[in-house]
């Protein structure tokens, strides 16, 4: 019988980067609902969930970010289920902005006296400790950093349900932003698409795992 540990490497060593889908494959509704719930359930910085994920089922939107995006062609042409992680950006993200106190007042339940401190902890951070708001770009690789968090939780849990996936950074992000905001699909004053992640059946292909040994990479210091 398998030890827990076997089965972990094992799920580790299934997933694999999908690069060409069975089209007519679909994934169900009841998987593509967990795959969403783990990504939201996923840990951020501060608990701030500086991210928004869509799902992309547009095939007009879909047509006109391919030429900006070589590294998901296999995805927007295949894929059961293509979805767009947006991060956050910087004016969201300042310690006295709506969003904080939204999720100060509403999701963390904050104690009104404590919101204070919190802020000033949480400005320190940013300004000085990782030194976070030292321009717009900054903070929003910092949320897109973030936003890889529940990208690797959808990854994987995919990979457990048997589901194939893509992440995706294979894109020009000014160029597919510009398409998707033209679009509506998002307020750029809030987001900008970080990264993005598909999901389906892969058709079968010779795949082995390339990777580091474990001396590469693990060091033990005592
Ligand atoms: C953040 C990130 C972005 C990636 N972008 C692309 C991409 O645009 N297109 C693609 O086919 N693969 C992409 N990959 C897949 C990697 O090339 C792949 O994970 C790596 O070669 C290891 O192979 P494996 O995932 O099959 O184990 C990306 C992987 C990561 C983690």
């Amino acid at each position: 019988m398998k030890t827990k540990n076997q089965h972990i490497i094992d799920l580790f060593n299934q997933r694999f980067t999908c690069k060409k889908y069975d089209k007519d494959k679909i994934v169900l509704k009841e998987d593509f609902e967990t795959i969403i719930e783990v990504a939201r359930l996923s840990p951020s910085s501060f608990g701030y969930e500086p991210w928004k994920f869509i799902l992309l089922n547009n095939q007009k939107i879909k047509d006109q970010i391919r030429p900006y995006s070589w590294g998901g062609h296999a995805a927007l042409d295949g894929a059961s289920h293509f979805v767009l992680i947006l991060a956050r950006t910087a004016p969201d993200m300042q310690p006295d902005s709506k969003y904080i106190e939204h999720i100060h007042n509403n999701v963390q339940n904050y104690p009104k006296d404590m919101v204070a401190g919190r802020q000033k902890r949480y400005g320190d951070f940013l300004d000085k400790d990782f030194k976070i708001n030292e321009s717009a770009r900054s903070v929003f690789d910092w949320t897109s950093k973030q936003a890889y968090i529940p990208l690797t939780s959808m990854m994987l849990t995919a990979a457990a349900l048997g589901i194939d996936s893509t992440p995706i950074e294979g894109f020009n992000q000014d160029e597919v932003h510009k398409i998707l905001v033209s679009n509506g699909v998002y307020d750029p004053n809030h987001f900008k698409v970080a990264v993005m992640v598909s999901f389906g059946y892969g058709e079968p292909a010779k795949r082995f795992k390339m990777r580091q040994t474990l001396n590469e990479v693990f060091t033990e210091i005592n």
